[in-house]
């Protein structure tokens, strides 16, 4: 398993570019399989999520190539309809076939996700909004076997509360449905965003009615499609964040601010500065830190896939703050490991306490999940002394090149491979 060496404290200058984003990408290849022929995303970065969704869609029968930075699946070929324990234990997201394959081939086999280390993570939601479309669900030997012989038919869906993957599937399985689908209380979070655009591009009819609902008309059949998805906002938050951790002024380029709106308000109260153009954003942190509370919420409230990032940068505030997490209360298994590096941090009924600290010093500590890793680069890049971070292959599934991106601007990261 790689780890990182991070040689903490060098001065960071100049650009760094977001690549596309994970969480918009990850559906999008699912929904490819609503199609024949070929579909075409650009700006699809080499990040292990895609290495194992294209696994995935290979099983299913789809062609995927990614080359450079575009990514050609031709789903003309798919048929069949299991997605196997060994990639869905490995992957979540795994769970976004279930919506494709029940509208293409009227079943679908997917394996029922486990626990992760954020927490049990139920799939509840999407499993009662395919039912309301009229899918039979059984589960048995660790599947979710789904069928609806005649095809599924459109419903009116309300979610009792806000889930981007529920939120994904359903629509995936209501564009081919027979008549009208309402879904309410969806999730707004510019991922999703990004996947009606480009349902709405194969030919769907999804329009945004007000209080957060959506319309979706079905129709019977949908055409591939080429888009360039969009900047990764946590890719570019946690890049933001480091400038500010290491009190270090760079741009950030090619992102979309508007996304980001939730973490900079945040950053000024702690005392940074933005210059905002066209996609770029230029950092000017604070020589000192304000501590400033968070609570992670849906979009667009703090984004949970940024809490840990920001804890670590709370970690040298000049004061205390908390910090609350409402979207996965157990995610908070970077505490321990931050406090290896020196941080002080204490969870009190469940909320986490960050007393900030003078310096961060290195020591060996160890990723425990994608965001949790990308919490501790930051620390190591702030902390005086040597980091070794291990089982980076957290960070693998979700950043690409992170280390060759920081250390392009003056950083010290070396992978050790092991
Ligand atoms: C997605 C993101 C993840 C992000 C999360 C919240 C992807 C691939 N992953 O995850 O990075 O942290 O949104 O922004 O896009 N829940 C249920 N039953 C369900 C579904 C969800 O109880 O059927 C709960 C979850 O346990 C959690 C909350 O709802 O407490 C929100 O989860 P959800 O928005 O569904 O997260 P994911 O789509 O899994």
């Amino acid at each position: 398993m790689d780890a990182f060496l991070i040689n903490g404290k060098k001065q960071l200058s100049g650009k760094i570019s977001v690549s596309g984003a994970k969480n918009a990408i990850l559906p999008i290849m699912t929904a490819t399989l609503l199609t024949e022929g070929k579909s075409i995303l650009h700006n699809v970065p080499h990040i292990n999520d895609f290495k194992m969704m294209s696994h995935l869609l290979r099983i299913i029968g789809a062609r995927v190539e990614h080359e450079n930075n575009t990514m050609k699946i031709d789903s003309s070929n798919a048929g069949y309809w299991e997605a196997p324990y060994e990639l869905v234990s490995k992957m979540r997201a795994s769970i976004y076939v279930l919506g494709p394959l029940l509208a293409k081939f009227n079943k679908a086999s997917v394996a029922f996700p486990g626990g992760c280390a954020i927490g049990t993570r139920p799939v509840d939601l999407h499993l009662m909004a395919i039912e309301k479309l009229g899918a039979n669900i059984t589960i048995e030997h660790g599947y979710i076997n789904a069928n609806c012989p005649d095809g599924l038919v459109g419903a009116e869906i309300t979610f009792p509360f806000i889930s981007v993957g529920a939120t994904a599937n359903t629509l995936m399985a209501a564009v081919l449905a027979k008549g009208k689908s309402i879904l309410n209380n969806i999730a707004l979070e510019p991922e999703i965003d990004s996947l009606i655009s480009f349902l709405n591009k194969m030919g769907a009819k999804i329009k945004h009615l007000h209080n957060n609902s959506l319309e979706i008309i079905g129709v019977d059949k949908l055409s591939p499609v080429e888009m360039t998805m969009i900047p990764d906002r946590i890719e570019a938050g946690t890049l933001l964040l480091s400038s500010a951790i290491t009190k270090n002024s760079f741009t950030i380029c090619n992102c979309e601010p508007q996304h980001l709106i939730s973490l900079i308000e945040k950053m000024e109260l702690a005392g940074c500065k933005f210059e905002i153009s066209d996609g770029n954003i230029t950092v000017f942190p604070a020589e000192m830190i304000k501590p400033v509370d968070i609570t992670t919420e849906a979009y667009p409230g703090f984004p949970t896939d940024l809490q840990a990032q920001f804890m670590s940068y709370m970690t040298l505030a000049n004061g205390k703050c908390q910090i609350k997490e409402t979207i996965f209360p157990d995610r908070f298994m970077h505490i321990a490991e931050l406090n290896r590096l020196g941080a002080n941090i204490q969870i009190n009924n469940g909320i986490a306490e960050v007393s900030g600290v003078k310096k961060l010093s290195g020591a060996e500590v160890m990723a425990t999940d994608l965001r949790a890793s990308a919490a501790l680069v930051l620390a190591g890049l702030a902390a005086e002394g040597e980091t070794t971070i291990s089982r980076i292959y957290h960070i693998d599934r979700g950043y690409e090149k992170i280390e060759q991106k920081l250390n392009a601007i003056g950083a010290d990261i070396k992978r050790i491979i092991q």
